[in-house]
């Protein structure tokens, strides 16, 4: 088992690391709790597969639970969502002393830490991630949100987890399409500030995809070293920091918004095209070598992600495109800051690069 620590002083928390963790979750579990009672929600998919092996490893430790289990997908993330959760939780007697365990991929984890954040004025929560997105992105640093029909995640909170626990076996049942959403976040660690990381995903990343479990633990502990690194220096994005998280995410939100946020692209796919589309926009501008632009392509292509306008199955002109970056919850002073880079692992943010320009370059 590998153990990391996110370092926000008396809020710092673990990360562990290690494939079965689920199945030994009630020993990691144990020592944070006041009494030996803890709550459980998921969504169907995950309870069919890790619920009982959670609940059983719990038990071993003679803690109680009760579980929640919500409809799987990007819909549980909404009012309603939220309103059965917190009423559930509060049916449930939780107390603000309690940790509640959100056992899922991204959807569930910031559907939870939302509630968490809210019921008697917040109570802990401990994320286990089970998709390859939530385990090396949404489960560490404490963004939490729900969607609203005026857009995504507009409703929400910072509120970091106690304890995050990363089983990667738990990819072996996840959709080929999910890993491949989840991987395009992976990428972008090396495209931000890590050249050699971004060279190791172009040798390595076919084989983590095919199922290498080497290559899976490598490419977990390393993404979630970088965001534990950038939360701790930047934990509310205050400070152009943790904005670097965002590269690929103006470009992707705009298709993403144009594909009505629904399974004709994943959020990760969108990021893996709006990654391209940034590169892009940065040679155009004479900001990054065109052959950068091009490396980052080609790989992302490779392992079958989206990689244009055309393979994100978006056919608007750019006018379109960059009306939906205009309503971006990034947008500053009516600007709205870009994350371009100077070549590969050279990323930056800007606000120099006005929406029109945007515009131009995604008709040409
Ligand atoms: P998700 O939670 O919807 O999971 C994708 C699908 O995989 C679902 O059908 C789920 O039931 C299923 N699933 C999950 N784990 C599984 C497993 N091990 N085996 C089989 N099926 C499994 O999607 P996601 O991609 O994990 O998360 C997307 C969400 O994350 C979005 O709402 C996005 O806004 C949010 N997000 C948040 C942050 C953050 O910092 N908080 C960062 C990135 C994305
Ligand atoms: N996923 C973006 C962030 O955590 O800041």
């Amino acid at each position: 088992m590998q153990k990391l620590t996110v370092e926000l002083g008396t809020r710092s928390y673990p990360i562990l690391i290690g494939d079965g963790l689920i199945r030994s979750m009630g020993q990691h579990v144990a020592p944070l709790l006041k009494r030996p009672r803890t709550m459980i929600v998921t969504d169907a998919h995950v309870a069919d597969h890790y619920l009982a092996p959670l609940g059983a490893s719990l038990g071993m430790e003679g803690i109680s639970f009760s579980s929640f289990v919500l409809e799987p997908g990007e819909a549980t993330k909404s009012w309603a969502g939220l309103a059965r959760l917190t009423e559930w939780l509060i049916g449930e007697g939780v107390e603000r002393g309690d940790h509640v365990i959100a056992l899922g991929g991204g959807v569930i984890g910031d559907l939870v830490g939302f509630a968490c954040s809210i019921v008697k004025r917040g109570c802990n929560f401990i994320q286990v991630p089970t998709t390859l997105l939530a385990q090396v992105d949404s489960s560490v640093g404490g963004k939490t949100a729900i969607n609203v029909p005026a857009g995504k995640n507009l409703i929400g909170a910072f509120h970091q987890p106690a304890l995050v626990v990363i089983d990667p076996a738990t990819l072996e049942t996840l959709p080929r399409r999910d890993l491949g959403a989840g991987y395009a976040e992976v990428v972008k660690y090396g495209l931000i500030d890590d050249p050699e990381f971004f060279g190791w995903c172009e040798a390595h990343g076919a084989a983590l995809l095919a199922g290498d479990s080497a290559a899976r633990h490598k490419a977990i502990a390393h993404s979630v070293a970088a965001k534990a690194r950038i939360v701790a220096a930047d934990e509310r994005e205050t400070q152009d920091i943790r904005a670097l998280l965002n590269l690929g995410h103006s470009f992707g939100h705009a298709l993403e918004a144009e594909t009505g946020y629904s399974d004709r692209l994943l959020h990760g796919e969108a990021v893996a095209a709006g990654m391209v589309l940034a590169h892009q926009f940065s040679a155009a501008n004479g900001l990054c070598a065109a052959e950068d632009a091009e490396r980052v392509r080609a790989h992302l292509a490779s392992v079958d992600l989206p990689h244009s306008l055309a393979s994100a199955g978006v056919n608007a002109d750019g006018r379109t495109l960059a009306a939906h970056m205009a309503h971006d919850k990034k947008v500053r002073g009516g600007k709205l800051p870009l994350i371009l880079t100077r070549g590969i692992g050279q990323s930056f943010v800007t606000e120099d690069y006005g929406l029109d320009r945007v515009a131009a370059f995604l008709d040409a």
